[in-house]
């Protein structure tokens, strides 16, 4: 956007970084017609609260999903979202300059800027912000992804990405000259499912859940009804069942994939699924709220359960088998050997839930002999619990590879945990405190801080400003031994938190780079 607005003669101020402290936000903004916040989504408040309410500038961000209390409380706001893939800077002032949409919002400012771009330009509400982003992410970001399927199974035939984008090039203009429906073409459309099936026969298990969503977008486009079934995973409640039923598949030469959960599951649990099924040819997700991972006083009673809606979600993602045992059947009375680790678990989360993970690694090696050779899928957001996991595997030489998974959020940065559901309106709102400690943390390493006590000090006062928080921890440690790190901070840091709202106590985690 600088470089497009200075190329048609707006005089651009220098770009601050996202580390800039408020001060010199604050500076920047107090002469200048147009504050334009080009942060990522979960950092727009922050850089708005920055410029004084007084400010007579339009405060405006790029964000598609957001609307204009993003930027609130200022006089002038506004959003200005360019309907354009822009993966670096010279292709963005490129493609902005060749007249490009843009959705708008609030003040008359943005539409100035969007006519001097040379662009064209529609208005978008707030409540449909959502919507319209997702729209524009389908049309842009899940077609790339879309072209990686294509190039990976044409590879497979020898075939290169250079001619199937020539036939991308070729749908698109059938698409704008005859409209969706008339330039649909392939088996979908004529109803020919025996080519569907040899296609599915032919394509790694791996590529068949996106072919076959496609495939049913297709049909719903050509007016067929929906006939491929959605897949419902058998419900399996004893050990002997589960085993009998791996024992059969891995005959069969099938990868098995695991993801260990306490169900009520929600959108991370949903990735580290999509993710099994991606790699493996039969997923297995376990539903086990597990007893010895919480203490007396803890939450083990009230731990919210939903199993109808979780079988629903496992469907929807793809998992073959739902491991659903009762306590009697994981733990028969009495419970004689379970797992007690030497390191790691003291600290963090372990200090101030003592024995937590002996409990959760007594329950994840059970697990893991259970279902025996695996790809295990665990989320990054318990960091400790995955590196505690990934070692116990590779000490007790279980035959499992435990993979770790990116942490997903809501829009406003707050990590997904099943105990969000414990949080009233207002701790909610404080809630995102966690992930803008973790980021000023990260700032702080990033711009060379060589002091991991002054970082920590950092994040807790990030913390403390939400009033509803009640601070556990706020540590910068070693990625491998989770022990504070050395002075001065060298390499891969691992930032993470706890945060007490009420009755939830909420975790989150971010890796740096000291600078
Ligand atoms: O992360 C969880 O949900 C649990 O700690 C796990 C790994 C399923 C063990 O009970």
């Amino acid at each position: 956007m600088a470089a497009a607005l200075a190329e048609v003669g707006w005089q651009v101020r220098p770009i601050l970084g996202r580390a800039a402290p408020p001060g010199e936000v604050a500076a920047a903004a107090a002469d200048v017609d147009l504050v334009l916040i080009a942060t990522p989504d979960a950092a727009v408040a922050d850089v708005a609260a920055a410029v004084e309410p007084t400010a007579t500038a339009a405060v405006a961000h790029l964000a598609g999903a957001l609307g204009l209390d993003a930027v609130a409380p200022h006089p002038r706001t506004a959003a200005l979202h360019p309907l354009v893939a822009l993966p670096d800077a010279a292709v963005g002032a490129r493609r902005l300059l060749a007249g490009c949409w843009f959705a708008v919002a609030g003040d008359r400012i943005v539409r100035q800027v969007v006519a001097d771009l040379g662009g064209r330009s529609f208005e978008v509400a707030d409540g449909d912000r959502a919507a319209y982003h997702a729209a524009a992410v389908v049309a842009s970001n899940h077609l790339v992804a879309l072209l990686g399927q294509a190039e990976r199974i044409g590879a497979q035939a020898g075939v290169g990405l250079a001619a199937l984008l020539d036939l991308v090039r070729a749908t698109v203009d059938n698409v704008e000259e005859l409209g969706l429906a008339a330039a649909l073409t392939g088996p979908a459309a004529r109803g020919d499912e025996a080519t569907i099936e040899r296609h599915l026969g032919a394509i790694a298990p791996a590529e068949h859940p996106a072919y076959r969503a496609l495939a049913d977008e297709a049909r719903r486009l050509a007016g067929r009804a929906v006939t491929v079934p959605v897949n419902r995973p058998v419900t399996e409640g004893t050990i002997g069942g589960l085993c009998a039923r791996l024992h059969k598949a891995r005959s069969g030469g099938h990868r098995v994939g695991l993801v260990p959960t306490m169900g009520f599951l929600h959108a991370g649990h949903r990735s580290l699924i999509e993710r099994a099924r991606s790699e493996n040819d039969l997923v297995v997700v376990s539903i086990f709220v597990n007893p010895l991972q919480f203490n007396p006083g803890e939450d083990f009673d009230d731990y919210p359960r939903d199993l109808d809606h979780d079988l629903a979600l496992c469907a929807q993602a793809g998992a073959d088998i739902v491991f659903a045992p009762d306590q009697h059947e994981m733990y028969p009375e009495p419970v004689t050997t379970t797992v007690r680790l030497r390191t790691l678990a003291d600290v963090l989360c372990g200090a101030s839930r003592p024995g937590h993970f002996d409990g959760v690694a007594t329950v994840v090696a059970k697990l893991f002999s259970i279902v025996g050779e695996c790809s295990a899928y665990f989320g990054e957001k318990d960091f400790q619990q995955l590196a505690i996991v990934s070692r116990m595997a590779k000490d007790l030489s279980l035959p499992v590879r435990v993979v770790g998974c990116p942490t997903v959020r809501e829009p406003d940065g707050l990590a997904l945990s099943s105990r969000n559901a414990y949080l009233s309106s207002d701790e909610r709102a404080q809630a995102r405190v966690l992930r803008r400690a973790l980021e000023a943390g990260a700032a702080l390493v990033e711009a060379g801080e060589p002091d991991g006590a002054v970082v920590e000090a950092r994040m807790a006062a990030v913390i403390s400003d939400a009033p509803l928080a009640r601070i556990d921890y706020a540590a910068a440690v070693s990625p491998t031994t989770l022990t504070r790190s050395r002075q001065p901070l060298q390499g891969d840091v691992r930032l993470l938190v706890a945060v007490r709202f009420g009755k939830a106590r909420l975790i989150d985690n971010l890796g740096c780079r000291a600078g």
